[in-house]
């Protein structure tokens, strides 16, 4: 498949760095071609989890995974039942206290800042009554969204190394992995907006947490062969994603597979008009790439 077409909105409309929300039509239209109603769609980088819930809300069973804070707090917000969190942060400030205990209100409250601030931002000394009313917003949006009862099959909040290798062993196979990596943009740097994402509000409300270590260009190629490798062991189909605004661009990611061994069956694009949500304004139009790579011929017992 290689088109041009107008992405739908997704059905979570929450700003999160990196969402690929205008492709969410398009990687269903390819995915769901590989694997059936009741199957196993699982994510290593869920972010936003738009995509995670348009698949569970089609009737997939959903496997979420994202080591940042933020979108741990919206897949629980969203995705399930259990509105409760655990660890809280002994010293939080007062104005955050009340928001601390609730995923729906952690998720709002990062929700509300990003569409104030953007996406660098730090958390302020308090909230004024724009924010206050920004949060309820959010707030209204995120539990709408989790009264429509759509459920992931599971949660995860792990570095992806971690969280493919308890899928290993606990022999977990699914049936399609879709990887969307923090890619570094296509200098080579890192794209600091994940660190606000992955690791300044982590910090907010909860303690205990690793740090997110974002890709640069010195190790993003060794990471991703290392990552689809360990995918392959616990997938029927691997779906990797990629954009042309990115380190490696797609040319230079294709060649680094071939080279190690790791034949794509099929490589899908999509074009699109680069406004809202990257804010870059380089170009006005960048090109998803989608790889499809067969996983082992696993078997599953789930
Ligand atoms: C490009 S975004 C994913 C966007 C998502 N596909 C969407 O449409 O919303 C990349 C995500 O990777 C997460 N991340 C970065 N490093 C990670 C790691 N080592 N393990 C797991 N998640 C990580 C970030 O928190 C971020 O949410």
């Amino acid at each position: 498949m290689d088109i041009i077409y107008e992405g739908k909105e997704s059905e979570v409309v929450i700003p999160y760095f990196g969402q690929q929300s205008r492709f969410f039509k398009f990687f269903y239209d390819v995915i769901s071609k590989y694997i059936k109603k009741g199957d196993i769609y699982a994510e290593t980088n869920s972010g936003s989890n738009g995509n995670a819930y348009m698949f569970a809300k089609n009737g997939y069973r959903v496997i979420i995974n994202d080591k940042g804070e933020y979108s741990n707090c919206i897949a629980n917000a969203i995705l399930s039942d259990d509105d409760k969190v655990l660890s809280t942060r002994d010293d939080i400030a007062t104005f955050l206290k009340e928001y601390s205990h609730s995923y729906l209100d952690r998720a709002s409250v990062f929700a509300a800042l990003m569409d104030e601030l953007g996406y660098n931002y730090n958390i302020p000394q308090k909230f004024d009554e724009k924010t206050l009313q920004t949060i309820k917003k959010y707030k209204s949006h995120l539990s709408q969204l989790n009264k429509k009862n759509i459920r992931a099959y599971k949660i995860f909040n792990d570095d992806l190394f971690d969280y493919l290798k308890k899928l290993e062993e606990e022999n977990i196979v699914v049936d399609a992995m879709f990887m969307d990596f923090a890619w570094p943009w296509r200098d080579g740097s890192k794209t600091e907006e994940y660190e606000t994402s992955a690791n300044i509000l982590t910090n907010v409300f909860a303690d205990g947490y690793n740090k997110v270590d974002i890709w640069d260009k010195t190790n993003v190629i060794e990471n991703v062969l290392k990552a689809v490798r360990q995918a392959q062991k616990v997938s029927k189909y691997v779906f990797l994603s990629n954009q042309s605004s990115n380190f490696p661009t797609p040319e230079l990611l294709e060649v680094a597979l071939l080279k190690n061994g790791i034949q794509y069956i099929e490589r899908h694009t999509m074009l699109t008009n680069a406004t809202n949500e990257d804010n870059l304004n380089k170009c006005d139009f960048f090109r998803e790439y989608l790889y499809v790579i067969e996983g082992g011929n696993l078997k599953n017992e789930l």
